[in-house]
């Protein structure tokens, strides 16, 4: 059990994602454990997931995994990704059966209780939007809505340009989320749920170029919350860390612009 037990606890907590959605994740994981050791994986060599053809993605998924559990002896790892937790969640703890996986899933459920109007957005890639995964979990929990699955080719790209270049195109952004606006019988949609990690970083822009104001539901904080909660419990983290956080890439060593991004969150690339 290497670097188990209360004494040993740098063993970290490894979240990856395609790009910089994660990153979302990332900083409210870090709120409920400021103590604990992260290491973020960028599959930029991947990006984007969205486009990618179902079982490719699901092989590539569990083999990185596989390489990466072996390189960093993870507590937990988060797929802080829909687009690959929706198509390879079951794959992956059936090939890491000792590992922990917590996963991101569109938050139908939640949007469903608190929809007024009924009418529900789920704002995500074109991968997740075809996956039977969020299809099972609209016939689940939201029987009584009617949702809306907008796939957006471009808002994920356009979320790690502005990361890493401090600028959007907000008609490009109006254009992506028009479709998340339905109405139906004097009803109009009034949640649209931020399938994508990427997105809640686009938020403010979102609600800027939404035609009438809805509730943008980003569910980082319950995954948060979630992780916190399967982590063993005898493992302590040790204050300070005896390692930094770390931001490994796959496609390579990252730029200047890309390292300068990960340490203003707290990781070293
Ligand atoms: N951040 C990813 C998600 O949550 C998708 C981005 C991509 O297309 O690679 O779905």
């Amino acid at each position: 059990m290497s670097g188990g037990g209360g004494m040993g606890g740098e063993r970290p907590i490894l979240m990856l994602d395609s790009g910089v959605g994660g990153l979302t994740v990332l900083r409210e994981a870090r709120v409920l454990m400021p103590d604990r050791r992260f290491v973020y994986v960028v599959d930029d060599a991947g990006f984007p997931y969205g486009n990618w053809e179902e079982e490719a993605l699901r092989e590539r998924l569990v083999a990185l995994f596989g390489r990466l559990i072996e390189d960093h002896d993870p507590l937990a790892c988060v797929v802080a990704c829909n687009t690959a937790s929706t198509l390879a969640l079951d794959a992956l703890r059936a090939a890491h059966p000792g590992m922990t996986f917590v996963g991101t899933v569109p938050a139908i459920k939640p949007a469903a209780e608190r929809t007024r109007s009924g009418l529900v957005s789920v704002l995500a890639t074109p991968g997740t939007v075809k996956r039977q995964y969020t299809r099972d979990l609209i016939t689940q929990w939201a029987t009584k809505c009617e949702v809306t699955l907008v796939g957006s080719v471009a808002l994920a790209a356009l979320a790690e340009a502005y990361m890493y270049r401090g600028f959007v195109d907000e008609a490009a952004v109006r254009e992506e989320i028009a479709p998340c606006f339905v109405t139906a019988d004097g009803r109009r949609t009034d949640i649209v749920v931020l399938a994508c990690t990427h997105y809640p970083f686009l938020v403010n822009r979102m609600r800027k170029m939404a035609p009438w104001p809805v509730d943008w539901l980003d569910p980082a904080e319950a995954i948060a919350r979630r992780i916190l909660s399967v982590l063993p419990p005898g493992e302590t983290p040790e204050e300070p860390k005896r390692h930094p956080d770390l931001a490994v890439f796959t496609g390579g060593a990252p730029d200047a612009v890309a390292r300068r991004l990960m340490h203003g969150f707290g990781l070293t690339a």
